[in-house]
């Protein structure tokens, strides 16, 4: 497979503070990678980087085979935006904003009409399309925003945090379309700090740190790497913890764990909900009664937390808090 993207040893600095340490991407062609970070990680830097707005200090970068410190402009062609924050005009309708990102892309008059009200049908937003936009909601907005970098018809796709702050449905919404535009031929990067988005949308997701790759695989490769799925198991009376634990380690891929204060006896394994079966049999035969038996696929929180030893913050909590690692919130 061709790379859509590839990026060798990027770095930056804005004043003291160093924003990338050395970052290594690759995109194949045709693919979603979600690039995972919580704030300040460098998920926006990267993008401005590869989108030519921001040149790196060191390293190196190809879009679509392009240079992008070389050949910016030939890189600008091939490729599509929707930065983090909006970039349509609030005081024009839908339609004019589209109108005149076609013109920007050198469409004629009337090619930039028909652009327009082609990107308005397939985002949902014919009957808003002739109201100032000021009166959208943040999902229609950022439709907007997605149909704007459409406008060139991009092969290669940045998306910088293509959902925060929509609601539940809006976000849905967004996921489709963005699954349609993959289902055509598109190559997406897309920055999230949503784990069930990367989850969902990317093929590959690339877990960055304090300006780092920390991590990177496919959804499974990472939750494996924290040590695959697991029973979780709570006896109801606690004197058959020990026993219970004894029945359960034949089953396990791994070490054991007893967690005494709530009767719960946790144990990695390897055979799925077949697992899960034996082990329910074997405590019956066992005489052991139980309270609750489960099993946990670990999430991409798992993973954040095993990775980086602390949560992916604001990831599922609503608004981003600026200014939360304490002088790393420069830009806001
Ligand atoms: N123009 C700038 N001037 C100074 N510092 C900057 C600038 N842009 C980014 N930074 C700093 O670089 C670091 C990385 O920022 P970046 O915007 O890439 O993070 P991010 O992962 O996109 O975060 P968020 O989730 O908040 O969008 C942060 O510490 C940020 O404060
Ligand atoms: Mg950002």
């Amino acid at each position: 497979m061709t790379k859509a993207i590839v990026a060798s040893g990027l770095t930056k600095h804005f004043g003291d503070v160093k924003a990338l340490n050395g970052i290594d991407l690759e995109v194949e062609q045709g693919t979603v990678v979600g690039l995972l970070g919580p704030n300040g990680s460098g998920k926006t830097t990267t993008v401005r980087i590869l989108s030519t707005l921001l040149k790196a200090d060191s390293g190196s970068a190809t879009v679509g085979g392009i240079d992008v410190a070389s050949h910016p402009d030939d890189v600008r062609k091939v490729i599509g935006l929707t930065g983090q924050y909006a970039a349509v005009d609030n005081y024009l309708t839908g339609r004019e904003n589209l109108e005149l990102f076609g013109r920007l892309f050198h469409l004629s008059k009337s090619e930039a009409k028909v652009r327009a009200a082609e990107l308005l049908e397939r985002f949902d937003l014919e009957d808003a399309a002739d109201r100032g936009i000021k009166g959208y909601s943040g999902g229609m907005r950022r439709r907007l925003d997605l149909a704007a970098s459409l406008i060139g018809n991009p092969s290669v796709l940045f998306l910088d945090e293509p959902t925060t702050g929509l609601d539940p449905r809006s976000r849905q919404g967004m996921w489709d379309v963005i699954e349609g535009l993959v289902a055509e031929g598109t190559t997406v990067l897309l920055t999230t700090q949503y784990l069930e988005e990367a989850d969902q949308l990317a093929s590959r997701i690339v877990v960055l740190d304090h300006g780092s790759v920390i991590a990177q695989g496919t959804s499974d490769e990472l939750k494996n790497q924290v040590g695959g799925d697991r029973i979780e198991l709570i006896v109801t009376h606690s004197e058959d913890l020990a026993r219970a634990e004894e029945t359960l380690k034949p089953l396990a891929s791994g070490a054991t764990v007893v967690e005494e204060a709530i009767r719960k006896v946790l144990a990695p394994v390897s055979g799925g909900s077949r697992a899960i079966v034996d082990a329910v049999r074997r405590l019956d035969e066992a005489n052991i009664d139980i309270a609750d038996i489960a099993l946990r696929r670990p999430t991409l929180d798992d993973v954040f937390l095993s990775l980086t030893g602390h949560v992916a913050e604001d990831a599922e909590v609503g608004p981003k808090k600026p200014g939360r690692r304490g002088g790393r919130g420069g830009k806001k």
